[in-house]
């Protein structure tokens, strides 16, 4: 139905938007996992050199985990919001003692891993293993905000259930890792914040934010 077909079209576009970026090449849960903590809070140029050196020194859970804390703080130096690269390392250890080093594998293990929330470990069990956990983060609210003129402001308690159920109801679960990508992406790109190119977007004639002729004003924050 509907759904299907918005997926289907944000795969059509991703395929052939997608920018190549490093971690897209790997299916290793510990890449994908130092990648997306990197991204959290640093833009992709800026995290690249990052993440190329970081994985470089520490390719894998157990040197990560043998590692001093200050060297592994000395490979963030820079990138700030340091409990990151401290949880990274807590969570390193942790995957040693818990799982033998090996990467865990269901959602609510890698949740129960320190700094890794809600958006992460989807992130991980859809890159990684194709599981249908939806991602929610700033490009998909901003997406389906403006898709469905959801005004529910997007920090509050109702819009993250709402966004949260959208998300979900959204994503083709037959291909939820590249579906996640291709939202997050579209949302980097082409439905941009500011300005967004509607005239070339390949869901305008859905889009009920355009159809409004008011795409600005999505998504909606209450502490604003
Ligand atoms: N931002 C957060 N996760 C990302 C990813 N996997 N690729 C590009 N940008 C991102």
């Amino acid at each position: 139905e509907n759904e299907l077909e918005v997926s289907h079209i944000l795969l059509a576009w991703y395929k052939t938007n997608k920018r190549m970026l490093p971690w897209r090449e790997s299916s290793d849960p510990y890449i994908i996992w130092i990648s997306e903590i990197i991204l959290q809070q640093t833009r992709v140029a800026q995290g690249m050199d990052y993440f190329y050196r970081f994985t470089e020194r520490f390719p894998d859970v157990a040197s990560l985990a043998a590692a001093e804390e200050d060297e592994v703080l000395k490979y963030w130096q820079g990138l700030g919001y340091y409990s990151r690269a401290r949880n990274l390392h807590a969570a390193a250890k942790s995957i040693m003692d818990r799982f033998g080093g090996v990467f865990p594998g269901e959602y609510k293990e890698i949740l129960s891993l320190k700094g890794i929330g809600e958006y992460t470990a989807a992130a991980i069990v859809s890159f990684v293993w194709n599981k249908p956990y939806p991602v929610v983060d700033g490009n998909v609210y901003r997406v389906l905000s403006r898709l469905y003129a959801v005004d529910t402001p997007i920090d509050s308690t109702q819009g993250k259930k709402q966004f949260a159920e959208l998300a979900a109801l959204v994503m083709n679960p037959k291909y939820a890792g590249t579906h996640n990508q291709a939202v997050m992406e579209f949302g980097a790109l082409q439905c941009v914040p500011q300005n967004p190119d509607c005239e070339v977007c390949p869901l305008k004639e859905r889009c009920m934010a355009y159809a409004s002729g008011n795409v600005q004003a999505f998504p909606v924050k209450q502490n604003k």
